[in-house]
């Protein structure tokens, strides 16, 4: 018998171009921690990303914007020790690369050696451009964000679909054209409408991973807290909830305090 192990094959930015090719549909969630990042590659997860979305769902703030960068990095290290196989891609938060192509580098250049994760991500299209080559140049990969953005929140003032007339859906694709053509390897689209969605998908080689996109996107995303039903007061028409967390987790709770309570645990069998 042999006790070699069994290697698992790495997901990587060219197996999801190949994924493209193929027309197999490329799967990411977000992940924050160890053991979630473990459980989810564990099931199979093509893609975590470690998003800034853990400012809203981890660190309880209202916006993505204040999650610092040294945040970031320990959300992603710990996702790092808990995966083998998926690609992790890490959030640029925000302002740690805007407006100057030398601080984004010198940003992701940090989250690579300190994190160890695979990628980056940035918001925005033409304004990052410069900062998109300059860090795909030193040979980092970049997924691009189209769409809805997060961290322009106060300049669009609400989270509703984007690019719904024809001057906002033609700058999109645009930037996706141009993101593409400045070396990222894959690009977020997020909330606009699936035909755009569809349309931006065909015209582009690299992959597109929707979230509030529709089915035309080449892979699917979403928040790891939304889909398993931990955060209760985010329901979106696009969010599919797998599961309810919130409420499995507080009547087990509510279970052991009973059982603390009634003196019913620990039993024999649970004491040394
Ligand atoms: O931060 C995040 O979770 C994201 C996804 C919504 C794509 O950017």
């Amino acid at each position: 018998m042999s006790t070699a192990k069994k290697q698992v094959k790495r997901i990587t930015t060219h197996i999801l171009q190949a994924m493209k090719e193929k027309g197999e549909k490329i799967s990411m969630l977000t992940a924050y921690d160890f053991s979630m990042a473990r459980i989810i590659d564990d099931a199979g997860i093509d893609v975590v990303l470690v998003g800034d979305s853990a400012s809203n769902v981890v660190h309880g703030h209202e916006t993505t914007l204040p999650i610092t960068i040294e945040q970031i990095i320990d959300h992603a290290s710990a996702v790092v020790r808990g995966v083998k196989r998926a690609l992790i891609v890490v959030d640029l938060p925000f302002g740690y690369y805007q407006g100057d192509s030398k601080n984004a580098l010198k940003s992701a250049i940090r989250i690579m050696k300190e994190s160890g994760a695979h990628a980056i991500k940035m918001e925005g299209g033409e304004f990052i451009l410069d900062s998109v080559r300059r860090i795909v140049s030193a040979g980092i990969p970049v997924m691009g964000h189209l769409g809805l953005m997060p961290q322009s929140i106060y300049k669009f003032g609400t989270y509703t679909v984007r690019a719904k007339d024809q001057s906002e859906a033609q700058k999109l694709i645009a930037d996706a054209k141009a993101l593409e053509k400045a070396g990222a390897f894959g690009i977020v689209l997020e909330k606009i409408p699936q035909e755009l969605a569809t349309e931006v998908s065909k015209s582009l080689e690299v992959p597109t991973i929707g979230i509030g996109a529709g089915p035309g996107c080449d892979g699917q995303v979403l928040v790891l807290h939304d889909m398993l039903g931990i955060n209760k007061d985010f329901s979106p028409r696009f969010l599919r909830r797998y599961a309810n967390l919130y409420d499995i987790i507080k009547n087990s709770v509510a279970q052991y305090i009973t059982d603390v309570k009634a003196l019913d645990f620990p039993n024999e069998k649970e004491a040394y």
